[in-house]
Formats: C-alpha cells, structure tokens, sequence
C-alpha cells in the first residue's frame, strides 16, 4: 500500500501489531538515558528540578515501560505523585505507587485530569510522533514523499496547505533537489496539546533536535532495531525516528541537556586521585557518578535539547 510517511508510520509504531506494542517495549531495541545505566542520575536531576519549581506531581509521558519512574520511586519523597503514561496496559512490577494512564499513541494523549504543580515530562516521544516528509524535486520544489510497505519512496503531489506553511516558516529554502523536511506541525500540535492537559507547572520535551539555521537538509529520518540504526521500513519491525524542529514547539526556554543537568548539579568531572588513596571506596562511587555523569551531558546525549513551558 502506497501512503504518506505520516500515515505508514503511525500505523508502524502504534497500530494492531505496531512496533511499540511489543513485549520487549523500546528497552529491549535501544537503551535511552531513562532507562540506560544513567537513570538513577536522571531521576535524581529530575527530583532536584521539581524540588526548586515547588512541584508535587511528576507525569513521564511516553513512559515506555516505566523504567525512569521506577527509579524516581526508590527516591521520590512519598508525597511527590508519579504517573506514567504510554500505549501500553500497566506494565508488570511497576512499583505500586506509581499510577499508570493508557494512551493511544503518536500525537494523541489521553485527559490526564489537568494535574497542578506538575512536572510533565515527555523523554524521547516527540521523535516517534509521525510527520510528513517532504522532498525537492528536480526543480528543487517541495512534494510529499509517499512510501510503500518496504520502505520504497516515490515523490507525490507539491507539499500544500499547513505543512507547505509550516515548512515556509520553520524550515526555508532553496531546496536543492533531495533536500528533505520533515514537517514539524505535527509535533508542535503534539506539544501543544500536552501543555493543554497540564493544569499547573511545567512540561519539558527532551529530545534529538535541530534549530533554524541548523536543519540538517539530507533529513533525519532511520529506523531503530535490535540496538542498530537500520532502513526505516513502515511494517511494525522497527523503530522510526526524526529529530525535533525544537525551536517550532513554541516553548518558553531551549536548553541542551548539557547546559540543564549541570545547572542541576549533574557534573562529569572525576574525582581527584588523591581521593583513591585516601578514601577508596568514596573515590569508586564518585568515579562511577562521573561516569554515569558524563554519559548524560557528554557529546550525544549532552546535546539533546530541552523544551521547557511553563503552565498557569
Ligand atoms: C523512544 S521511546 C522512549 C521511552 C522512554 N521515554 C525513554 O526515554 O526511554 C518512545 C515511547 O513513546 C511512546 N509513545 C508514543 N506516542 C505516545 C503517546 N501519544 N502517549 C504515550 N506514549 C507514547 C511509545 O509507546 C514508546 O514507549
């Protein structure tokens, strides 16, 4: 069946079969910094964020099996409310304090009963919102790319309408013939509609992105399996991916995450030798922290970015 990117990929990753119905969930293809060896950091960085914000109820959406949360719950304070939200039923041994909201997935989100003093955090889920993909022609003009159940591609109609707009504004021209966009209107609306089910606080967006001036004109889009990047094929066997227009979500600050974890106090700097002298053991936890430090602000994931908003 020959379809829109936007159409093939929602059907990919969340229809009957899709490919974040499975069991395994995104942990069994690819490790993230919520659920990789640097999660408890995170968590820890989370809980000092919703400390200075005066915050009482965090919400992870897109949540995959709810393995951030089930480290902010061995630290949380008790009164902090926690509630995972993903596409899947509630997984099995998720702590019992943690609440669990079903979703349909893609750029729909479930009513999450406007939660004040929240921190809504959505890690790595603007990514895997389906958008259309636009490519130049020989004329270097904009058309839809449409593609088939193996991942074949052929160019259809000029790209129109909201997401000719969205491109106008947020990703300009010239294009040179095989320049591609992925048009962003479909994760502006996303965010958009988080920040609508969020009564009071702040809802932050972490992800792979790019700002204007540094879109990257080959385009982003691969598929994700069994730990490689592979050919993104529309048939519910991989992961498929495209970095964030960050800087169209229409949120109030951008910071890499580099920048906020260390303003959180997450620091990758070692600890000095003369500690492992002294103080071993003190010296092999402060290297491990360093470590586990490094990997969230270090250069990849360090250069993720965060989109903050903050709400009534
Ligand atoms: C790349 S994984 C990220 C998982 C986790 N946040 C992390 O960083 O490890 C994307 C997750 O988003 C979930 N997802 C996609 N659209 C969603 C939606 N509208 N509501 C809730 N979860 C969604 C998928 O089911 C999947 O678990």
């Amino acid at each position: 069946m020959v379809r829109t990117w936007e159409q093939a990929w929602g059907e990919a990753l969340y229809g009957e079969g899709g490919f974040y119905r499975r069991a395994e969930g995104p942990a069994g293809h690819f490790a993230t910094s919520a659920q990789g060896p640097a999660a408890g950091l995170l968590a820890g960085a989370l809980l000092e964020l919703t400390r200075r914000e005066s915050l009482t109820t965090i919400v992870d959406v897109a949540c995959g099996r709810g393995e951030l949360l089930s480290s902010l719950a061995v630290r949380a304070d008790p009164s902090i409310r926690l509630v995972g939200v993903d596409i899947v039923e509630r997984p099995d041994g998720l702590p019992a304090r943690v609440e669990w909201v079903r979703s349909p997935g893609g750029a729909g989100l479930p009513d999450l009963g406007l939660p004040k003093d929240a921190l809504a955090l959505a890690h790595e889920w603007l990514d895997v919102v389906p958008c259309p993909v636009a490519q130049a022609d020989g004329q270097g003009r904009l058309r839809t790319v449409l593609v088939e159940d193996d991942g074949t591609e052929t160019l259809g109609d000029p790209l129109s309408g909201p997401d000719r707009d969205w491109s106008d504004e947020h990703w300009p021209g010239p294009h040179s013939p095989g320049d591609r966009v992925e048009v962003g209107r479909t994760r502006d609306a996303a965010f958009a509609a988080l920040v609508d089910r969020v009564g009071s606080g702040l809802v932050a967006a972490v992800d792979y992105g790019h700002r204007l001036g540094s879109r990257p004109a080959a385009g982003t889009l691969v598929g994700f399996a069994d730990g490689s990047v592979c050919r993104p094929i529309p048939d519910g066997g991989c992961d498929i991916t495209a970095h964030v227009a960050m800087d169209s979500l229409g949120a109030d600050e951008l910071h890499t995450q580099r920048d906020l974890l260390r303003g959180l106090g997450v620091d990758g700097t070692r600890p000095p030798l003369e500690l492992a002298r002294t103080d071993p053991a003190r010296y092999l936890a402060a290297l491990s922290w360093a470590s586990e430090a490094a990997a969230l602000t270090g250069s990849g994931t360090g250069d993720f970015v965060w989109a903050l908003r903050r709400v009534g």
